[in-house]
């Protein structure tokens, strides 16, 4: 069966241009995305990558493409990332791997931010198939879920919890991380402001208004779709 993945990111490198810096989100689409620059794209050479996540940054290094900390650089040509679901104004919702917080940063700093992945994640209206992901400062974790909570009354929010250690999985930042699982999806213009307005909320997963451009694959090709 073909790699709809694969072939989405594969459409992505003649976005490419010489010199540019481009930043990376993570997940199995970038990490065909990072092999594929290495391996067909003739201005790899030229090119500065930021990254959001530290497999993303360990494949950058391994296939000698130049990493710079997103800390010294002021603006991306571009920004790729995937995302667990999108929906026809290119919201998204992403983070399985609670790695949000930059991916957003690098987002923003791009002049375009262009979401790949396979035709699944495409949804016309974002649903409550995947949670919102929040990084919490440790000192607001018990305040900002009894405010999510009372926002939320029917949701089910739970706390990531350690696998190995017995305790809170700490989030690359060092803060906490909760999904909120809705029964049904809030309005995402409200959802976005609501939850990042909560004292001790460092951000969110939904990416509001941030995508520039999709390219998705599936049995039928690969679609490019604005907002
Ligand atoms: C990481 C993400 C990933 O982009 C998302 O999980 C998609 O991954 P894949 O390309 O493997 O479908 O949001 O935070």
């Amino acid at each position: 069966m073909a790699d709809h993945k694969l072939t989405a990111a594969k459409a992505a490198l003649s976005l490419i241009g010489p010199n540019q810096s481009i930043g990376l989100g993570a997940g199995s689409t970038i990490m065909h995305l990072v092999n594929l620059i290495a391996n067909e794209c003739k201005y790899a050479a030229s090119l500065n990558f930021a990254s959001s996540s530290f497999k993303t940054t360990q494949l950058l290094s391994a296939r000698s493409l130049r990493v710079s900390p997103p800390a010294l650089l002021h603006k991306l040509d571009l920004y790729f990332d995937g995302c667990d679901q999108f929906d026809a104004e290119l919201n998204a919702l992403k983070s399985g791997g609670g790695i949000h917080t930059t991916e957003k940063v690098l987002a923003s700093m791009a002049d375009e931010f262009v979401l790949l992945g396979d035709e699944s994640k495409f949804a016309k209206h974002l649903n409550a198939a995947y949670p919102l992901v929040i990084e919490i400062l440790p000192q607001a974790l018990q305040i900002v879920l009894t405010k999510a909570a009372g926002m939320f009354p029917l949701a089910t929010i739970t706390q990531r919890m350690s696998t190995q250690k017995d305790g809170a999985l700490i989030s690359d930042n060092g803060n906490m991380l909760v999904d909120v699982y809705f029964t049904e999806m809030p309005n995402a213009r409200e959802l976005n402001v609501q939850v990042k307005m909560i004292p001790g909320v460092v951000e969110h997963s939904l990416f509001y208004h941030l995508a520039t451009k999709a390219i998705i694959a599936g049995e039928g090709g690969v679609q490019s779709i604005l907002p």
